[in-house]
């Protein structure tokens, strides 16, 4: 399967960014920007603004995604939002394992894969983060570790599951940073990424997988990173707060 056939997806990570207020004006800027869009969009918003973004996005091409979501379906964790409280909300997608969890809330491989399969059971759909260091990349164990961290993602999930999983290759020197991976880089990583899922689900799974390029990617640099065939589109934080920027990425991601 070539690209062509696989799901783009761009999807805006607005991070801690945006009260409700703030958040109904963004979106009501977005939606006539996007809606004729060729590929999947969605907005990954504060647990906040769920509430209005759902009822904003309605019969809408727009679909919205939390920042994260619990294991356990309830009980005493303080500060945690659990899958059955965000599909009760309507919300479709969750981002997992984003690098900032991982660097400032101790997220790790094994609570990834422990959310992310809770989230799968509960009918979200799971856009899931990897990406390596500035240390590991010069290092030279990119790929080891960028792999290491998708099986781990991955582990206990079917190939049935996969249908509801993107994978989003970030490597953490380039997020928020204005330093984005080039072309081929951002390719490169994405490229083993599908061969190593290939390596456990088979070739047709890993064909059908999204793979996203996330890390500084804007309105000019957007054509290039998704003309690539293994970059399936895009996670964007900066750029997903100003509309404009945001739908000059998902019309790159349309053609
Ligand atoms: P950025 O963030 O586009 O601002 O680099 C991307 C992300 O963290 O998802």
């Amino acid at each position: 399967m070539n690209k062509a056939k696989r799901n783009a997806v761009i999807a805006g990570n607005w991070k801690m960014n945006k009260t409700a207020s703030e958040a109904r004006e963004l979106i009501d800027g977005l939606l006539p920007l996007v809606k004729d869009a060729g590929c999947t969009v969605i907005i990954g918003v504060p647990f906040t603004d769920i509430h209005v973004a759902v009822e904003m996005t309605k019969g809408s091409n727009v679909h919205v995604a939390a920042q994260n979501c619990h294991f356990e379906a309830s009980g005493a964790f303080t500060g945690e939002v659990s899958a059955p409280m965000l599909k009760e909300e309507g919300v479709e997608y969750v981002i997992l394992g984003h690098s900032e969890r991982r660097q400032y809330f101790a997220e790790t491989d094994e609570t990834v894969n422990k959310r992310a399969r809770a989230a799968l059971a509960n009918g979200l759909k799971t856009i899931i983060c990897v990406g390596e260091s500035l240390d590991q990349r010069e290092a030279g164990v990119t790929k080891e570790f960028v792999c290491g961290q998708v099986v781990a993602a991955l582990e206990e999930m079917t190939a049935e599951d996969l249908k509801n999983v993107i994978i989003a290759y970030e490597p953490i020197w380039a997020i928020g940073t204005g330093k984005t991976a080039t072309k081929e880089q951002a390719a490169e990583v994405c490229g083993f990424i599908r061969e190593t899922v290939a390596e456990k689900y088979g070739q047709d799974v890993a064909d059908a997988l999204t793979i996203q390029y996330g890390g500084s990617m804007n309105a000019k640099n957007c054509d290039e990173l998704l003309s690539m065939e293994d970059i399936d589109g895009g996670l964007i934080g900066g750029a997903s707060l100003k509309p404009a920027d945001f739908s000059v990425i998902v019309e790159a991601a349309s053609k």
